[in-house]
């Protein structure tokens, strides 16, 4: 139901390696299809190496600063050193942005631990990729409808860090298939964290949102979304139950490729009236309005 990429055909896979011709890495443009790593870098032998996510709308990367600035909080906490200033990556994102002709896609950051003579010990020189990607879409359905979530218990290692151990989830995609789930969602000591990708957000009977507080990665899709909440209802950002979370009036995820996705289902309990409540129709439009605004103002 979710493997959007079993439908790509021969001509699309052209199309996919000719629009996204080109990557930067270490720094140097390079074609993508002959771009490479050696195979001792530690992100292959030991996980070890973070990255970053962005969207591209109109030709123009959105809310940049914000994923930088998550980018190198994840650098600095993982202690792998960036290679290039924080203006230097971004002149390497504007370039590759116009060299690939993208309008509407993505741009994903990669910073490797490097290289390491032992299998564990880092030269000290990082490997750092810049790729661009096709955007990513989802079934109308599911925002019409909502999606289904379900919830197990885990909690990330490194919560903040936008590392790059993607294991757990990836492990239950059979799981997330049999129960026609589109994700899980983290649920430790019976406090909710987010989901795999995605920040978590519920509201109450009496139009409160609250978002969790621990063991979330700071999404900049939620950040936004706190942002407009705050002006235009209370907002808490604080642990939630999973009890409150059964019997809230509507939740929604929120990320990047996502934006504001409605959850109507959390295992077999239904959220509110199974269908998108009102909040969650109204903060979808702030942030729509929020991201035409932000691309007038750049
Ligand atoms: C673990 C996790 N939480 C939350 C998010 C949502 O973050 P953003 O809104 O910046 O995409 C992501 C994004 O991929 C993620 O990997």
């Amino acid at each position: 139901m979710f493997l959007f990429w079993t439908h790509i055909t021969r001509f699309d896979i052209f199309n996919l390696q000719e629009m996204h011709k080109y990557c930067i890495l270490n720094g140097e443009i390079e074609l993508t299809s002959n771009a490479s790593i050696g195979l001792s870098d530690l992100a292959l032998l030991r996980g070890y190496g973070i990255f970053d996510f962005l969207p591209v709308e109109k030709g123009i990367p959105m809310f940049l600063e914000d994923y930088m600035d998550r980018f190198i909080k994840s650098s600095k906490r993982m202690k792998i050193p960036m290679p290039f200033s924080k203006d230097k990556i971004q002149s390497f994102i504007q370039s590759l942005i116009k060299l690939n002709k993208i309008e509407y896609g993505n741009v994903r950051l990669v910073l490797t631990g490097g290289y390491s003579e032992n299998g564990f010990t880092p030269s000290g020189t990082p490997n750092f990729f810049i790729m661009t990607s096709n955007i990513v879409t989802y079934p109308p359905t599911f925002y019409e409808n909502g999606v289904k979530l379900i919830t197990i218990n885990y909690k990330r290692d490194y919560p903040e860090i936008k590392s790059l151990n993607y294991v757990k989830v990836l492990l239950e995609r059979d799981h997330l298939e049999s129960s026609k789930a589109l994700d899980v969602l983290f649920v430790h000591n019976d406090i909710i964290s987010e989901s795999s990708r995605s920040n978590f957000f519920i509201v109450t009977d009496d139009d409160k949102i609250i978002t969790p507080k621990t063991y979330v990665l700071e999404g900049v899709t939620r950040k936004n979304v706190i942002k407009l909440a705050k002006i235009n209802y209370e907002l808490e950002i604080r642990d939630i139950s999973s009890q409150e979370a059964f019997e809230a009036k509507e939740a929604f995820i929120t990320s990047s490729t996502k934006g504001i996705m409605p959850v109507t289902k959390i295992d077999n309990q239904t959220i509110g009236t199974g269908m998108p409540g009102n909040t969650t129709k109204k903060l979808t439009a702030l942030l729509s309005t929020f991201k035409t605004d932000y691309i007038l103002s750049c």
